[in-house]
């Protein structure tokens, strides 16, 4: 039988208590800027170990590790190149992860047995606090159970991981609202492997044209991606999710359509403020739940709403969710790669 943990929440007051809490061996999530991680002491493979029990999470996809300094970047990643510094230099503390050789410190839970490590110095108060507190890098998965969307408030954390982890650093909503950006900055050129809380707009006026992996789109992973996560279906509701990649305002128009095509069918829609005006003389008759996700004209402000929405969607006893689809450019990149994902872009049915 596994056994039942006493999740303490820790206010942003006792970070010290948490930090010794995580130095000890335990799993504390913490919020950061992006989302909330599961964190735990990066140095400790029994520990690196119990995340992925926690979460549920497959072993081959790897943890990010999380710093508060450039002597703790030093410590776990090789051949740091002049790109990479200045990258580092231009958006650290921030929503950016960078991928270099690893360090042999390095634990193998960590890395899943790669030879590459992942690297992120958060900008949160309480994320850096923490770690500065316990005084080593700390591996953190987004603080959510396999498979659910990551958690952008500590309610979600609770939600998804209470009774399984010692702890909650519990701060405030976050910021940016999805993941980060993940680069490959092995090499001479770099290579964008996740889209996130950077926008690659913002990257490229420091590094000139990126490549993208095919999985930034959200296109279907091959079998090998080079982020393993992102071969599997992440923040997926139960509820089947589709794309209305077509003008927004068509969608006024098809859903009556739908609608008497399946009488029983219990339609919902995920759509910017913008829409939800036009659909709202649909609601309650044709639409049963109108799920409003931030302004068409503001994709962070939709970024940070998403999760969120993702997550109120179940239970609501919907058997279907039309999405709205935004351009693909500054934070939109994010946001349609995630919702993507959702709708069931990747391999395996376990998400991360
Ligand atoms: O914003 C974020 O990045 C959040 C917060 C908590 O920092 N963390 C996060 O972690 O999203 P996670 O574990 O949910 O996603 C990490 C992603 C996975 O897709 C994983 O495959 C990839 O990073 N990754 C980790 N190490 C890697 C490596 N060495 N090479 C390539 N991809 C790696
Ligand atoms: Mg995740």
């Amino acid at each position: 039988m596994e056994t039942v943990k006493n999740t303490e929440i820790f206010p942003a007051d006792r970070v010290e208590e948490a930090a010794r809490r995580i130095r000890e061996g335990g799993l504390v999530a913490f919020p950061t800027e992006t989302v909330y991680g599961l964190g735990c002491d990066g140095t400790d493979p029994a520990a690196v170990a119990a995340v992925y029990a926690a979460k549920g999470r497959p072993a081959d996809n790897p943890l990010i590790l999380h710093i508060a300094d450039r002597e703790m970047l030093e410590s776990v990643a090789l051949e740091i190149t002049g790109k990479a510094r200045a990258l580092a230099e231009a958006f650290w503390p921030g929503p950016l992860t960078l991928v270099f050789r690893r360090h042999p410190s390095v634990p193998d839970a960590v890395t899943g047995g790669l030879d590459s490590v992942a690297v992120r110095m958060p900008d949160h108060p309480l994320a850096r606090a923490l770690i500065r507190a316990v005084r080593r890098p700390l591996a953190a998965p987004s603080a959510n159970r396999s498979g659910q969307p990551s958690p952008t408030r500590p309610e979600h954390v609770l939600e998804d991981l209470g009774g399984r982890i010692d702890g909650i650093l519990w701060g405030g909503p976050c910021r940016v609202g999805v993941e980060s950006t993940i680069l490959d900055v092995r090499g001479l050129d770099p290579c964008v492997l996740r889209p996130g809380g950077v926008p690659l707009e913002e990257i490229e006026k420091i590094t000139g044209p990126l490549r993208r992996d095919p999985c930034v789109r959200g296109a279907e992973a091959p079998a090998r991606p080079q982020a393993p996560g992102m071969k599997y279906r992440h923040y997926a509701p139960q509820v089947p999710l589709r794309l209305w990649e077509d003008d927004p305002e068509a969608l006024a128009g098809f859903l009556p359509e739908e609608a008497a095509r399946d009488p029983r069918a219990r339609i919902g829609v995920l759509c910017s403020r913008e829409l939800a005006v036009r659909l709202g003389p649909l609601v309650p008759g044709t639409v049963s739940h109108l799920e409003v996700c931030g302004s068409r004209a503001r994709p962070e402000e939709m970024a940070r709403a998403l999760y969120g929405c993702l997550r109120s969607l179940d239970g609501q006893g919907l058997s279907v969710v039309y999405v709205e689809t935004i351009p693909e450019t500054g934070m939109g990149l994010a946001v349609m790669n995630r919702l993507r994902k959702a709708a069931g872009g990747g391999r395996e049915t376990e998400g991360t």
